[in-house]
Formats: structure tokens, C-alpha cells, sequence
């Protein structure tokens, strides 16, 4: 089934930087993807279309089978998709790393009990636990990003995009993170500068350039 699907899609940040004019992508089920492409190639600005936090100006983005259009549209799709933002600063708001984990699974209305558990193991699969107290605002950057990562993984979604998951870390934390995700029912999509993560995720990798993307 195909889980993400974008079709035919325009979209320019402003008439002179255009990002993409006739991009057409499609996810689907159990398939790992990889997305990579020269810095500025757009592959931040795919996640944020498919996220629903841009809008193309033409074409269509299908999520789990609905045409997306309104944010009722991508708000009901976003429950399902875990989405790692490149910028940890982005997603990382609670006062401690324990508090910023168990955000997101409160959020879905998870009992306290089963967020503390799930807290736990997460932090115990990415090697993190001894942040748990921590303030994040005094974290470095690549343990902000373990963090927004653990915060994602943590809501048990149906779709994982990740935006450069393994930028900053270091190789132990990366064998952890590719074994997690190898061994994860999610679907998943992820822009990376690293081919050797891919390649052992076993993704397609697709090429994104002159905004078109072609398999490689
Ligand atoms: N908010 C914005 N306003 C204007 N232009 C933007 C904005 N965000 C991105 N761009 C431009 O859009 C193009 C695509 O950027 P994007 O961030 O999607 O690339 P990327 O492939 O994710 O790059 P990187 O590998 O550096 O993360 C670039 O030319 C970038 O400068
Ligand atoms: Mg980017």
C-alpha cells in the first residue's frame, strides 16, 4: 500500500527560488526509502510538504490514501508519522530529556505507567539514559538530536521521517540507531548524507537534483 504519495507537485519558496515543479514520490509499506542530494537540494523541504508545515502551490500529497489539503487533513496523517526534524532546536521544548521524551506519547494520550516504560526503553536502545535528568537546553547538539530522535521513536509511529539521523553522532550511537531501525515495523524515510546507513538499512536510494528525484 502506499503510504505517501506526492503527485505532480509545484513549490517555489519565492519566484527565484524554486524548489520543485513537477515532483512526483510515492512510500510505501515496509519499504525503507533514502533521499539523498547536495545540500540545498530540497530534501528538508520534501518533509516539510509531505508534514503538511508547507504547502505546495500545485499538485497533490495523498497520505495514507486521503488527499491532503486542509490541516485537519495532514493534523489526523501527522499522528501516524514520527518526524525527525533536521534542527533538533526545533523539536527539543521541554525542560528535561525525560519530560521531552514522554511529550509526545502524553500527547497521544498514553497512560503515565506505559510513557515511563516506553520512556525507559527508548533511552536504554539509544545508549541515553544517564541524560534523563538533564535540562536539554545544556545538552550538546548531538545529544539534543538523540534526544528529538528518542522523543520520536517513543510515540511508536506507523511511518518514521527522519531528517539526517545519523548527523553528529557518533559511530557506536549509529550501529545502535541503524540496529533499532532495522529491527522497527515502521515504514521509513531518510534524508541522509551517510550512503553506507542507507545501504545497511537496505533503503531504496533515490537521488534528489534540479528538483526531480531519480533511484539510484
Ligand atoms: N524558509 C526558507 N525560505 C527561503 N528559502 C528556503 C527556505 N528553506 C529552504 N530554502 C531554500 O530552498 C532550497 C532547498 O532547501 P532545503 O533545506 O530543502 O535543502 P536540503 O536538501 O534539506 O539541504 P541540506 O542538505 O543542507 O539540509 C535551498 O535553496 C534553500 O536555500
Ligand atoms: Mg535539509
Amino acid at each position: 500500500m502506499e503510504i505517501i504519495k506526492l503527485q505532480n507537485i509545484y513549490y517555489e519558496y519565492s519566484e527565484d527560488i524554486k524548489v520543485f515543479d513537477g515532483l512526483n514520490f510515492s512510500l510505501n509499506n515496509g519499504q525503507p526509502v533514502g533521499i539523498i542530494g547536495a545540500n540545498g537540494s530540497g530534501k528538508t523541504t520534501l518533509f516539510s510538504l509531505i508534514m503538511g508545515l508547507s504547502r505546495p502551490q500545485n499538485g497533490d500529497v495523498i497520505l495514507f490514501g486521503k488527499r491532503c489539503t486542509e490541516e485537519k487533513d495532514f493534523a489526523r496523517a501527522r499522528r501516524k508519522i514520527g518526524y525527525l526534524f533536521q534542527d533538533p532546536d526545533d523539536q527539543v521544548f521541554c525542560p528535561t530529556v525525560e519530560e521531552d521524551i514522554a511529550f509526545g506519547p502524553l500527547n497521544l494520550g498514553v497512560n503515565l505507567d506505559d510513557v515511563k516504560k516506553v520512556t525507559e526503553e527508548i533511552m536504554g536502545e539509544l545508549g541515553i539514559e544517564a541524560l534523563q535528568k538533564r535540562i536539554t537546553t545544556k545538552l550538546s547538539w548531538g545529544q539534543k538530536r538523540l534526544v528529538s530522535l528518542a522523543g520520536v521513536l517513543a510515540m511508536n509511529p506507523q511511518v518514521l521521517i527522519l531528517d539526517e539521523p545519523t548527523a553528529s553522532i557518533d559511530d557506536n550511537v549509529i550501529e545502535k540507531i541503524t540496529e533499532y531501525l532495522k529491527n522497527t515495523n515502521c515504514s521509513l524515510l531518510i534524508a541522509s548524507h551517510d550512503r553506507r546507513f542507507l545501504e545497511d538499512l537496505r533503503a531504496d536510494i533515490y537521488l534528489l537534483k534540479d528538483g526531480k528525484l531519480t533511484y539510484k
